[in-house]
This record gives C-alpha cells, structure tokens and sequence, in this order.
C-alpha cells in the first residue's frame, strides 16, 4: 500500500532550558489516499476483516462516486412544493441534487501497516463523510457519523494490532436529504495519526490575540493535554521561521496550559497582506519533550461596531463576499487544493474579499487557503435546524448531533484567522415560533461558549417573522438573505445597529446567451433552458446586484453582502428546476467551468478598486438580427464612455442616479445591429479619453486556442491545470457561439482528469475525454503525476487546427 507520509514534528529538539537535546516522540500523520477499495452497494459483511475485497473498484481518496454519473432525470425527480421559493403548489422537479448518483450505500475499505505501537495512540480522522458514516477497525464497531459535513475524529489505539490493520466505511445517501447536490464517499482528507500517549488533545489549542497595537500584540494560547507533571512552552515564528516570541513556561489549569506571549511590532494577518505565524508548542513531561506541535496563526483584531459596521485591524471593512457551495464542478466533491485555489485566485481579481460556506462547514483545504491568500471566512453550518425543509435533511439528527457538529467546526478551525464570523444557520425553518427562538438563543451559546471571540449570525429570509418572534434581535449579527424592501425596518427594529446581507442577489444567467427583447423578467423561462447574461433576471425572492448596492452604497449600517454565488453549483437549476435537462445551477458569477460570466465584470467594477474593468456585453455575431435592437452593455469602474459601432457614435453614456441600474452601468439600449465592430471609449471625469477596448464580429471557426491558469505543476499526483480552449477564427477571434464537439489527449507526466463547458443543461459526462464546447469555450482539467516532467495536451475538433499546450511536472 502506498501511502503518504509527513513528519509533523522533527526528531530532534534542542530545549532552550535544558540545553541539551532531548528526544520527542514523533507525530506521524499519514493521509490515507491511495489503498482504497470502493464498492458501491450494500455488504452486510463488508466490515470484517477477512471480508474478500478484491474485485472491489481502487479508488484514490478523496473520492466522489457520485460525479462519474450518469446523469439521469430519475434520480432526483420529485414532486415537490419548495416553500423557500414561494411556491405554493407541488410540481415535478428534477436536477435538483444534480441528477447524479449520490444516493444509497457504499462502502470502502484500506489496510494500514502499523510496526509499531508501544505507547502510542493512534486516530483516525475524517475531514467530511458524506454520509452517515459507520467506522469500523478489524472488524470492531468504532463510530458514527451522520452529518456528510462534519469533521470528526475516533481514538483508535485500542482496536488495533502490531502489523496490517483493517478500516472499513460504510456510507450510505438518503433520498430527500439534500437541497443540492452534496456528493458522495470519502469526498474528504481521512488521516490516521500516531503519536504519543502524553500528548495534546486532537485540536487541542486556541491561540486568540486580544491585544494588538501597531506596537505589540498579546498572543494568548491554550492548549489542552492530560497526565502527571506536564509543562507547555511555545515558540512563535514569522513567516521566515525566525523566532520572535518565546515562553517557556505555562500556567496550568486542571488539563488547560495558559501563555500569554508578547508579540512585537506585530505584522498583522488582513485581506491586502495575509501574514502568517507559526507557534510551535512543546509539550513537556517533567525534562523529557513528549510532543511538538505546529500552529498556524495570525495576529489580527476584528470588530463589529454600530459606528464603523466591520472593522479589521482599525480598518472599517465591507463584506464584498460570495457564497460558495463545496462542489467543484467537473470535479464534484472531492476536494482539490488546486481547483479551490484557482476559484479564489479568480475571485480575488475579481476584488471579493470574502467567502461564505454555504451552507456548512467549509474543507480544511479552503480555511488554509482563505488564510493564506486574505478572504475573511464566514463559515457556516447548517441548513437545517429540527424542521424540515428535505425529509431526510438535517432534522434528523439535530437533536443528537447539532451541539456536536459545532463543537468540531470550532475546534478544527478556531486559529485560522480567515474565519470572522460563524453562521449558525440558513434559512432554518425554525425562524418561526418560540420553539425557534429558544434553539437559536442555544445554538449561538455553544459557539459562544467554544469561542467567544467571533460573533454569530443566521442567514434570515422570514424577516417579518423574526422581527416578531425575537429571533433576530438575540443574533450577534442580523444577517438578511435577499428582501432588500426589509433592511430599514429590520434596521430599526433590531437592536445591533447593523445588518449583514448573508445572501444577496440570485441574479440567474447562462454564460454567452443573450435574450431579447432585453427587459428585466422573474423566474424568466426560454425553451433552450438558459437565462440571460444581460443580467436582468432574478426569483421571485432574489434581485438585481444593484438592488444590493444601493443599500451598502446608502446605509452605512449595512455591513456588505455575500452573492448567491461565486460559481455555479450542481444541482438546483432554478428557474429551470421543471425543465429537463437542466442540472446545474444558473445563479454563479463564473459559471460551473469556472469561466467568468457578465456578471464578473460588474462586481468587479466596483469591487477592483486598483485595476481596471471594460467590459462590453453581448458578444458580436447575430446573423438574423441585422437592423434590430440589440443593447449594449459596459461594466467599468470608469464613471462615462461612448460607444461605437463599425466607427460610428452612439453617444456618450455616463453613470447617473436615474435608475439604480443607470448607477452601476453604461447602457445603450437602442444599438441596431449591424456585423463589424463595437469598440467602447472609457472617459475620465474631465472628459479625457483614458481607455479603449473592441469586440469584433467572429467569422467562421478555424482553430483552437488553449491558455492555461498554471503551467507548472507540483509533482504530487494531484495538481491540476486548468486549461481553457477557445474556439477562435482564422484572426485569433473567439467564436461566441461554436459548438464544436472537441476532444482532448493528455500525454507524458500528466492525466486527462475532467472537463467541463459551463452549460447547466448538458448531460456529457465530465470524466470522458470529449466535450461540446458552450459559446465557443470549455475547460480541460490536466492533472500532474508524481513524475517530474513535461505533459502535453492537445484539443481537436472536427474542421478545426488543433491546439497543443505543454505544462511542467515539478
Ligand atoms: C436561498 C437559499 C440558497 C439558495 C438560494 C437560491 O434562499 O438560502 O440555498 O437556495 O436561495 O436563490
């Protein structure tokens, strides 16, 4: 079995105290990836040890069994009334968890070599199960896990032998039991960790900084560890790993070890310069070190006032957040530190500063990128409380596992210093009555209780309710999903002196398609199955961007907004939830491929404060609508532009207080159509001609262009490049409408790993090596091996040159 292995602590310890080295014992953590056998079904006898495995699929961890598909209108067809979507009478729906296979039994099993086990103790670790996982090591019952979210852990030293060891999960998918789609298996990192019997608790520190000047930061940490005759000392270090701190001694509190550590001339963590520290925390027994542990930090302070709303480190900062559900598009569940990272990184040029995991705990993968790539971090829990919004959702199992479920998302996550916020819930049914109330005023003490350092919030849709009932005034933070009409009086009625838009916009759009005549429209339905990217529908619940920025533009108090959502998501295909095939959302700002649509450009506009946007929409090929009109539209940071078509003005259109929509865009609604070129001239406010962008009308298809986001890639068998075909004409112009069915070959020391176009109704499967392109693009995921050296990929289509990139294993 091939496993990974990394050394946490180091042999070797030279003790400041003692002066002499001392030996610690080692933490092994070891990620189980690879080993794994998968089978997807029921067997009852699965769980023993001699159970016959051998024809079962091999599979790497993490793994979703349900992305493979196919996708099939059954799975998830229901009929349904979804009262969250005003709906007041059921209907067929289907796509709504993603038309995949994700629910019923499966099972994995992997063998772990453990030599040695004199006075260890040994966990396994899971990040996430989906779901209702049951554990069990050489054929012993080890634990339960129902929720698919929850990060949890067993102490396994004592079901264990010197040698090969067996672990077995049984998974199992309820029908009803998921709004979206929530993947399915070991979807998550699993770990087994060796250390030693002395040692710190599994998540055993908390290091907060309450004090922090420009001058000198207070660094309190507490770290749990049991046994006779123990002391704590800690080190911390910058990011270069020079030692800037240290303390060598620790004030003991029955199992808690209290430091307090002065920092000086502290670099603080903010979103512009996400700065890290490390601690390194020594546990000792008597003279002997037992273990060292590393953790990573920042010193920062956060405030939530009624004069300034969020202020981070003295900086009075609004949320320009979206919401991101935890799929990955053609990857879906499995979690992919490259896949997450190129979402943000694409994001972060889009000048969001912050995520919320919509609508439960985020991976560990995307709280360590948060912190190191500067997004503040409102991670959420649950969607459901005790009442139901699916049959099988949450509800059953509140009771029992609701305070569980936060204290693990607390412990696992509280020293990241992304995270500012936690979300005790979305939208839960329980907003309404006393029982409600009562649960939420529990709920907010046990995040209290595990961290009474970051406040909490619920995303509120019955706004009337909750100003009624008394839900919204014992929240920390209001948070108000969508129902802008409510802010003021929500405002006036609670008492906080601020209101969160946790959910905000479900503005609907498919990349590239463009609708006409072009007018705002609710729940708006064409017969292809797509929304318009002019940006003008919404839901019966949801709005309009600017709807939204009026309110942070106007009401100070007004703390910013997370938008529903950064990417498209599979599964709820709302407007498109009655309509097959439609299986993905069409609510993203970049689409399920990752590819930006209209909409980027228009947050980024007001978002990017540093780099430029111009940004012309529709595209330029509309044989058939010579002579008709067809609006244009520019998303810019610049305040007026003139428009021309084929060299001719449309005139000058400068933002304006009109409309709300005249505030954030330029729009010049009786443009006739006529092949050529559009080209838009971006004015300052002296009227100076500072810019100039042009889109052509394309001809017919000729080639194919191919960028990647990286080329180079780390040699670990799971860095993926994200590679982006065009289909272009003869002159390097992108088509904006080709369909070309293109096919894709990975050579050298790389895979073919998924590819996807964005279209929300296309049922070709991510994981084959061919794919119709959508308006003219897809994206193509090269996946490294862990050989160095080149890959090569290459994209054909039918009547097209090819495109050939080359990436680098590192
Ligand atoms: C919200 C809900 C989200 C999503 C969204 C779609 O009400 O919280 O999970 O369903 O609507 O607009």
């Amino acid at each position: 079995m091939k496993k990974i292995k990394i050394i946490l602590a180091t042999a070797l310890f030279t003790s400041v105290l003692f002066f002499k080295p001392i030996m610690a014992q080692n933490t092994e953590v070891i990620q189980l990836k690879e080993g794994w056998k998968f089978h997807k079904g029921e067997e009852i006898s699965a769980y023993q040890v001699d159970f016959n495995d051998s024809k079962w699929e091999s599979v790497v961890v993490p793994h979703d069994w349900a992305i493979y598909g196919p996708f099939d209108k059954e799975v998830d067809k229901q009929v349904v009334k979804i009262v969250q979507n005003n709906e007041k009478v059921a209907s067929e729906k289907t796509g709504r968890t993603g038309a995949l296979p994700f629910v019923g039994v499966g099972w994995y099993r992997n063998t772990l070599d453990l030599p040695n086990l004199d006075n260890k103790q040994v966990l396994l670790t899971f990040d996430g199960a989906m779901s209702n996982a049951i554990i069990y090591v050489n054929g012993q019952l080890v634990g339960k896990r129902p929720y698919g979210y929850s990060y949890f852990y067993f102490d396994i030293s004592d079901k264990l032998q010197k040698g090969e060891n067996v672990i077995a999960v049984r998974l199992e998918n309820q029908p009803f039991s998921s709004r979206w789609y929530p993947g399915a298996g070991l979807y998550r990192k699993v770990q087994v960790i060796i250390k030693g019997q002395v040692s710190f608790e599994h998540w055993g520190h908390f290091v907060t900084t309450p004090y922090v000047t420009d001058t000198l930061a207070r660094v309190n940490i507490k770290s749990r560890a049991k046994g006779e005759n123990l002391r704590v000392e800690t080190h911390i270090k910058d990011a270069d790993g020079k030692v800037v701190a240290t303390h060598a001694s620790s004030t003991q509190f029955g199992d808690e070890f209290v430091q307090d550590l002065a920092v000086v001339n502290p670099n603080r963590w903010g979103i512009e310069n996400p700065y890290l520290y490390t601690a390194e925390i020594k546990l000792f027994q008597g003279e002997t070190l037992k273990q060292v542990e590393n953790v990573r930090f920042g010193i920062r302070n956060i405030a939530y006032t009624r004069e300034e709303g969020f202020v981070l480190n003295g900086q009075p900062t609004q949320f320009k957040g979206v919401c991101l559900h935890h799929d990955l598009g053609p990857l879906g569940t499995a979690v992919n530190r490259a896949a997450l990272k190129r979402q943000l990184t694409i994001l972060k040029d889009m000048g969001c500063n912050a995520i919320r995991s919509a609508h439960n705990m985020p991976s560990l993968e995307q709280v360590e990128l948060c912190d190191e790539m500067g997004f503040l971090l409102l991670a959420e829990s649950f969607d459901e409380w005790k009442k139901p919004k699916v049959k099988n959702g949450y509800n059953l199992y509140f009771d029992e596992w609701a305070e569980k479920d936060i204290v693990n998302l607390v412990r696992a996550t509280r020293n990241h210093p992304s995270i500012i916020m936690w979300s005790a819930g979305n939208e839960v049914p329980d907003q309404h009555g006393s029982v409600g109330v009562k649960r939420a005023n529990w709920i907010q003490d046990v995040f209290h209780r595990e961290d009474p350092t970051r406040p909490v919030t619920v995303g509120m849709d019955q706004v009337k309710a909750v100003m009624e009932s008394g839900f919204g005034v014992l929240l920390d933070v209001p948070g108000l999903n969508y129902r802008v009409h409510l802010y003021e009086e929500a405002y006036e009625k609670f008492p906080q002196g601020f209101i969160l838009g946790s959910e905000t916009a479900s503005t609907v759009s498919s990349r590239g398609v463009y609708k006409f005549p072009v007018e705002k429209g609710i729940n708006k339905k064409y017969d292809d199955g797509h929304s318009s990217s002019y940006d003008l529908e919404y839901c019966s619940w949801s709005n309009l961007p600017e709807d939204d920025f009026v309110m942070q533009d106007d009401k100070p108090w007004v703390l910013g907004e997370f938008v529903w959502t950064g990417f498209d998501y599979l599964g709820e295909p709302t407007p498109y939830d009655g309509f097959w095939p439609s299986r993905s959302s069409y609510f993203g700002i970049n689409d399920l491929a990752g590819l930006p649509k209209d909409r980027y450009y228009l947050y980024r506009s007001r978002w990017n404060t540093e780099d430029e946007t111009l940004h012309i929409l529709p595209h330029w090929n509309w044989k058939g609508r010579e002579g008709e009109t067809t609006p244009v539209f520019v998303y810019t940071n610049y305040n007026s532009a003139e428009l021309f078509i084929n060299g001719k003005s449309q005139g000058v259109r400068t933002k304006n207080d009109s409309t709300k929509l005249d505030r954030y865009r330029l729009r010049w609604m009786d443009v006739k159509y006529e092949p050529g070129t559009v080209r838009v001239v971006a004015y300052d406010d002296d009227g100076n001609a500072v810019s100039e962008k042009e889109i052509k009308t394309a001809g017919a298809p000729h080639h194919i262009e191919l960028s990647a986001d990286r080329t180079v890639l780390n040699a670990d068998g799971e860095d993926i490049s994200f590679v982006t075909a065009t289909v272009v004409d003869k002159d390097g112009n992108p088509c904006p409408t080709a369909d070309s069915q293109l096919k894709f070959k990975v050579k050298g020391n790389g895979s073919f790993r998924a590819v996807c176009n964005g279209d929300p109704t296309s049922l070709e499967l991510f994981h084959k090596p061919t794919m119709k392109a959508f308006n003219g693009k897809l994206v193509v995921l090269v996946q490294s091996s862990t050989d160095t050296g080149p890959v090569k990929l290459s994209v054909s289509g039918n009547g097209l040159e090819s495109g050939q990139l080359e990436i680098q294993v590192k």
